[in-house]
């Protein structure tokens, strides 16, 4: 349960919309961006990054990275330079660093934290501050660094670095790359090899990037069938040229909305279709959406696309636990296809959503509560029971999520009453045009008060 919200909130509502059309392009996936600027940081030269995600999860991080040494600056929109200051080269920040709702930016400098003799204090918001740190910090701790937290090791905190840090073996106990990059990011630094290991494989950008890096990481994969990471501490990291390519977790909530409001036919264009983002897209087309991807082509190492959804008679699927790492960001706005797939829709292994920026799960089902949907969820699992038309009418706590803001609204967009939901501030944490592209799309984002938002 989220601790009271300390901003001034937003409710926002969205009505039944004539169709959404046209071709958008959505802002650069937060997860590259972030590590964009981390790694950029730990590179001896200047990284120049286009297309980042000017979010507040990401500007947190711009903040974070200059407090801890790197120069960062903003050349232009979405155009940045990070001068970094080489592996083992991080200084010790002035003051606590702020992460706002960013569990990837707070997860990921606590592991670079925690290999270097600094001692840093982190802070976030009411969500991030519910939300457990004990899966980074756990390895952290056996690499050296000494924690202070209160207990269930959660933010407010401060992680104090080893003078050496002690490179370790390290199987994964969730899947979770946010993890596995920490421990990889504090290895970094630790003299000798640290080597992860992955049962189930998460999103794979912190090896693909550390090696764009010049790092020597050895992936392979065990007779057991688990991902073995083996990286090499103390390298010189190259500075590079990056382009941050549109977020896949962005572009679903048009593609879902363009799926369920009859008429439509939307664009997304250089979406990133990195296998373990496209889950979602797998699921969609399972549920007979008219989905098509377009101009496929590899950038920079990684493979982009246009993916257009016209308007389509869902049905209902089973989504099997192993697809989640695929499209754990995923499943609120699923949750919102399948309340228009005729027939039911199950979504299985589901427990790391429970531990989002809000409890997902339990997020998810009282927002289609109230919106008439009929639903069943267990522990770690949720089915939807769909239709033609959903009933609407219902306002939907966000928790400071930006994705049940945005999933709700999209829900909204197609149901015979309007949806409302109680905050979209937390919206800017992750995707600050998501209104301006639902308008661009002929939608349209309302504050609930009536003024146009
Ligand atoms: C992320 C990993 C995922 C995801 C988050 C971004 C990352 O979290 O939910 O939005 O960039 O590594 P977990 O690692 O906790 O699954």
């Amino acid at each position: 349960m989220n601790p009271p919200m300390s901003h001034a909130t937003k409710p926002m509502i969205t009505r039944a919309s004539s169709p959404l059309t046209g071709t958008i392009r959505v802002p650069g996936d937060k997860s590259i961006s972030h590590r964009s600027l981390m790694f950029g940081t730990l590179a001896i030269g200047e990284t120049r990054i286009e297309g980042l995600l000017e979010s507040e999860d990401v500007l947190a991080t711009t903040s974070a990275m200059k407090a801890l040494g790197a120069n960062v600056r903003q050349l232009g929109p979405g155009s940045w330079s990070v001068e970094g200051v080489g592996v083992g080269g991080l200084c010790e920040p002035e003051t606590a660093l702020d992460f706002g709702n960013a569990g990837t930016g707070v997860r990921l400098t606590m592991g670079l934290v925690a290999s270097h003799a600094v001692t840093a204090a982190f802070i976030g918001d009411a969500s991030l501050s519910c939300r457990p740190m004990g899966r980074v910090l756990d390895p952290l701790r056996e690499m050296g660094a000494e924690v202070l937290a209160r207990s269930g090791d959660r933010l407010p905190l401060t992680v104090r670095g080893p003078e050496t840090a002690l490179p370790i073996t390290y199987r994964v106990p969730v899947p979770s790359a946010q993890v596995k990059s920490a421990v990889l990011l504090a290895g970094l630094n630790a003299p000798g090899r640290t080597t992860v290991i992955e049962p189930i494989p998460t999103r794979d950008h912190t090896e693909r990037m550390l090696l764009g890096f010049g790092a020597e990481l050895d992936i392979e994969e065990n007779a057991d069938g688990e991902r073995v990471l083996r990286l090499t501490g103390q390298p010189e990291l190259k500075p590079q040229a990056i382009t941050v390519p549109s977020d896949p977790s962005s572009a679903a909530f048009m593609i879902v909305a363009a799926l369920i409001v009859p008429g439509s036919e939307v664009t997304v264009q250089d979406v990133l279709l990195n296998p373990h983002r496209t889950g979602l897209i797998k699921t969609l087309e399972e549920m007979d959406a008219d989905i098509s991807i377009e101009n496929v082509r590899e950038t920079g190492g990684k493979k982009l696309g246009d993916i257009r959804a016209r308007h389509s008679r869902l049905t209902g699927t089973t989504v099997p636990a192993e697809r989640a790492p695929s499209m754990i960001d995923e499943y609120p706005i699923l949750a919102v296809a399948a309340a228009f797939a005729e027939g039911e829709t199950r979504m299985l292994g589901l427990h790391e959503l429970t531990v989002k920026e809000s409890n997902r799960l339990a997020a998810v089902s009282a927002g289609l509560a109230v919106n008439g949907v009929p639903h069943e969820k267990g522990e770690d699992w949720l089915s939807v029971t769909g239709g033609e038309t959903v009933k609407g009418g219902g306002t939907v706590v966000t928790h400071l999520d930006h994705r049940i803001a945005m999933s709700f609204l999209m829900l909204g967009l197609a149901s015979d009453a309007p949806v409302a939901v109680d905050d979209g501030v937390p919206i800017a944490t992750s995707f600050p045009d998501f209104a301006d592209l639902v308008t661009q799309l002929g939608g349209r984002i309302e504050l609930a008060a009536g003024e146009k938002a």
